[in-house]
């Protein structure tokens, strides 16, 4: 990694530390209580999906979209979340991978690994784990998920390439990702991509929509497709000079042999 990599990783890590230090620790009166959601994740995932979720895990939703409901999940298939944050996509696709399933949360940031594991205890879920790491460089064995979900991380990352060859490393063959995710249509200008506080806001990381696609096929994922994507205006503020900005939802998949 190059010292400008290490620059951006160190940026963004901060800035993740301290929204999650920022968050309340202390639960509210009742366990009803606990539980709700704040007006971004109700936009972001089917408000059927959040009920009995703790407001500590909705209220520290950072996502641009729900990849967990594209990702089909069956019972008993591993997940990976990519920058697991505080572990709200962990907790839905835990539901849905049941007890004989396991998801495995790897995200960089020791603050947001103590809310995510916090919030694990709190709702006594036993088939997630979350580990420490950076996603270009995944504590993960080879060839063992099924599924790598990622929710608005990977335009965070300096080394694209590096993350989508590391998915393809630890997928099964025949395992697919579910990608939600901030890209753009064109540039950022040289000067907007050097500003790291957008950087770390999920705007000026983000690349074109057709070479993040490319980056997944040269990794070796087949049969890539944009589920959706929408205008990204709700989650960033674009300015003059910027591209568009979108949240897309993409689905890939390992090749079977
Ligand atoms: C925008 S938040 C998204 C969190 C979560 N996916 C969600 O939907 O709420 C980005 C998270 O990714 C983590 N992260 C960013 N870059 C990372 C990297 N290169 N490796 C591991 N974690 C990373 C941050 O620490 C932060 O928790």
């Amino acid at each position: 990694m190059t010292q400008e990599q290490k620059s951006i990783h160190e940026f963004v890590q901060d800035r993740y530390a301290s929204i999650a230090l920022g968050q309340s620790n202390s639960c509210c009166g009742s366990d009803d209580d606990c539980c709700g959601t704040n007006d971004k994740t109700v936009t972001l995932y089917d408000a059927e999906m959040l009920v009995d979720l703790p407001v500590d895990v909705t209220g520290l939703s950072l996502g641009c979209g729900d990849p967990v409901t594209i990702a089909g999940l069956n019972a008993g298939e591993t997940v990976v979340d990519l920058g697991s944050g505080g572990g709200i996509d962990c907790f839905l696709a835990a539901r849905q991978v049941g007890a004989d399933g396991h998801v495995i949360g790897v995200d960089m940031t020791p603050a947001m690994l103590e809310k995510a594991n916090a919030n694990k205890a709190r709702m006594g879920v036993e088939n997630v784990e979350f580990r420490k790491g950076q996603i270009e460089a995944m504590p993960i064995d080879d060839n063992t998920a099924d599924v790598i979900m990622s929710n608005c991380v990977i335009n965070l990352s300096p080394d694209k390439r590096a993350v989508f060859n590391e998915a393809i490393r630890v997928l099964k063959p025949g395992g697919r990702v579910s990608i939600s995710d901030i890209v753009t249509e064109g540039e950022f200008t040289p000067e907007l991509r050097a500003d790291a506080e957008q950087w770390a806001e999920c705007v000026t990381g983000a690349i074109d929509v057709n070479e993040y696609t490319q980056m997944m096929a040269d990794a070796g994922f087949v049969d890539i497709a944009i589920v959706d994507k929408v205008d990204a205006g709700n989650i960033v503020t674009p300015q003059p000079g910027m591209p568009r900005i979108y949240s897309a939802r993409i689905t890939a998949y390992k090749p079977q042999a």
